[in-house]
C-alpha cells in the first residue's frame, strides 16, 4: 500500500480497547466515559481486519490501548496474530513482527504467553521511578505492579523499551536516573514530547518540555553517540556510551517526522485513523459487518482509506484556550 505522498504503509497500530486500569494525567481525564461494549469489535473481527491489512502489505502490528492487556481474552487475539508471523501476504511480505505497548500492570500474568505467541519486544510506559510520583501521574497506580511486570517480561525473554513522557516540572529531574536504571537492567528508553490529544484536566502548555532542550542537558552527563538504528517508528535513537543502551527521542512538536510515516491506526470500534494528529477516519466496522461485502470489498475499503492519508499532523497547543488540536484522547488511538 502506497499513500498519495509515496509513503509505503507497512505498520498497523491496533488499539484493542479504550479502557485502562490507570489514568495517566497527560492521557486521560479522571472521569473518562468509555465506549459501550456493543460498539466494540469482537476479537475475531479484529483478527479478520488485521488479516486484510497483512494481505495488503502490513508487516508489523503493534497492539495498544488504552491498556491492551485489560481486554478480556486478548491473548486469544495475540496467539492468532502470532500464528500469522512469517506467513506470506498476498502482496508478498507477510507479518514480520507483532509487538505491544503496555503499562505493565498485567505483565506478570501474560509475559510468558506473549513470548510463546511470538512477541519478542514490548514497550512499557514508566514516567517516574518514584512511587509517590508514579501514583500521582497515573492517579492511583502502584509502581511495584508495573516493575514486577517489567521484570517478568525480561525473565520471559522479551526485549523491553521503557517509554517516558517528558513533562516540565513533573519528571524532568528524573531522566538521568531513568537512563542509569535502564542501563542497569538492559532496557532501551524513549523520551516522548507531550502531544495535545483530548481534553485532560491539566494545563498542557505549562507541562510541555521540548526534547531538544532535554538532549542538550543530558549531554552534560552522558556521551550520546549517533546510531543508524531505526525501528521504522518516529523515535530518533542515540546510544548512551556509558550504559551501551539506546535512548530514543520522539519529538512530534519540535521535529516532525511525518515525511517518513509508514503507519495507520485501527481502533477497537473498527475506525481507521490515517494520522494520529488528524480527525479524518474511515469506518471499517460498517464494511466488515455488511454481509454483501466480501474480502475483496474489505480490501478495497482499506485501500480507499489509505488514499486519503494526509501529509501530516498539525499538532498545536492553543495557548489562549489550552485546547487540544485533536479532540480524541490518546487512549482511543493508542499513540
Ligand atoms: P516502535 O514500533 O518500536 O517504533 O515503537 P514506538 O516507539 O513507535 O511505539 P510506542 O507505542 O511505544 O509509542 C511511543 C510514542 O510514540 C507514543 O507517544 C506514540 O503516541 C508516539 N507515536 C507513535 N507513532 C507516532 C506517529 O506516527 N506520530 C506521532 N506524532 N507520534 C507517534
Ligand atoms: N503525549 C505523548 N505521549 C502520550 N502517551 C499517552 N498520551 C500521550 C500524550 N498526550 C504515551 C504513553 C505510552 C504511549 C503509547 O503513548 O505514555 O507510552
Ligand atoms: Fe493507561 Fe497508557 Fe493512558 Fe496511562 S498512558 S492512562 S497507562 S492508556
Amino acid at each position: 500500500m502506497i499513500d498519495p505522498f509515496g509513503r509505503r504503509i507497512s505498520y498497523l497500530r491496533v488499539s484493542v480497547t479504550d479502557r485502562c486500569d490507570l489514568r495517566c494525567v497527560y492521557c486521560m481525564a479522571e472521569d473518562m466515559t468509555f465506549l459501550p461494549k456493543a460498539q466494540i469489535l469482537t476479537l475475531e473481527e479484529l483478527d479478520r481486519l488485521c488479516g486484510a491489512f497483512i494481505g495488503l502489505g502490513v508487516e508489523r502490528i503493534r497492539l495498544t490501548g488504552g491498556e491492551p492487556l485489560v481486554r478480556r481474552d486478548v491473548m486469544r487475539l495475540v496467539r492468532s496474530l502470532g500464528e500469522r508471523i512469517g506467513a506470506q501476504g498476498k502482496q508478498g511480505g507477510g507479518l514480520r513482527e507483532l509487538t505491544l505497548t503496555t503499562n505493565g500492570t498485567q505483565l506478570t500474568k501474560h509475559a510468558e504467553g506473549l513470548y510463546a505467541a511470538g512477541v519478542r519486544r514490548i514497550n512499557v510506559s514508566l514516567d517516574s521511578l518514584d512511587p509517590g510520583r508514579f501514583k500521582a501521574l497515573t492517579r492511583w497506580g502502584d509502581i511495584e505492579k508495573t516493575l514486577d511486570g517489567i521484570f517478568a517480561a525480561k525473565a520471559a525473554g522479551l526485549a523491553v523499551k521503557i517509554n517516558a513522557v517528558a513533562m516540565k516540572g513533573v519528571n524532568e529531574d528524573e531522566y538521568d536516573r531513568l537512563i542509569a536504571w535502564c542501563g542497569e537492567h538492559g532496557f532501551d528508553l524513549t523520551l516522548i514530547e507531550t502531544m495535545p490529544l483530548g481534553e485532560i484536566s491539566e494545563d498542557r502548555t505549562d507541562q510541555y518540555l521540548p526534547l531538544s532542550l532535554v538532549r542538550r542537558r543530558l549531554r552534560e552527563t552522558w556521551t550520546l553517540e549517533e546510531t543508524d538504528y531505526a525501528t521504522g517508528g518516529p523515535a530518533r535513537y542515540m546510544v548512551v556510551k556509558e550504559t551501551g543502551r539506546r535512548l530514543g527521542f520522539i519529538t512530534p512538536m519540535t521535529h516532525n517526522f511525518c515525511e517518513s510515516c509508514n503507519r495507520v491506526r485501527l481502533t477497537c470500534t473498527g475506525t481507521l485513523y490515517m494520522c494520529l494528529g488528524q480527525e479524518d477516519a474511515a469506518d471499517l466496522r460498517a464494511v466488515l459487518r455488511d454481509p454483501s461485502v466480501d474480502e475483496e470489498g474489505l480490501r478495497a475499503a482499506i485501500e480507499a482509506a489509505i488514499a486519503r492519508k494526509p501529509k501530516g499532523h498539525d499538532f498545536v497547543i492553543d495557548r489562549r484556550h489550552n485546547r487540544p488540536a485533536v479532540g480524541r484522547h490518546m487512549s482511543v488511538t493508542g499513540g
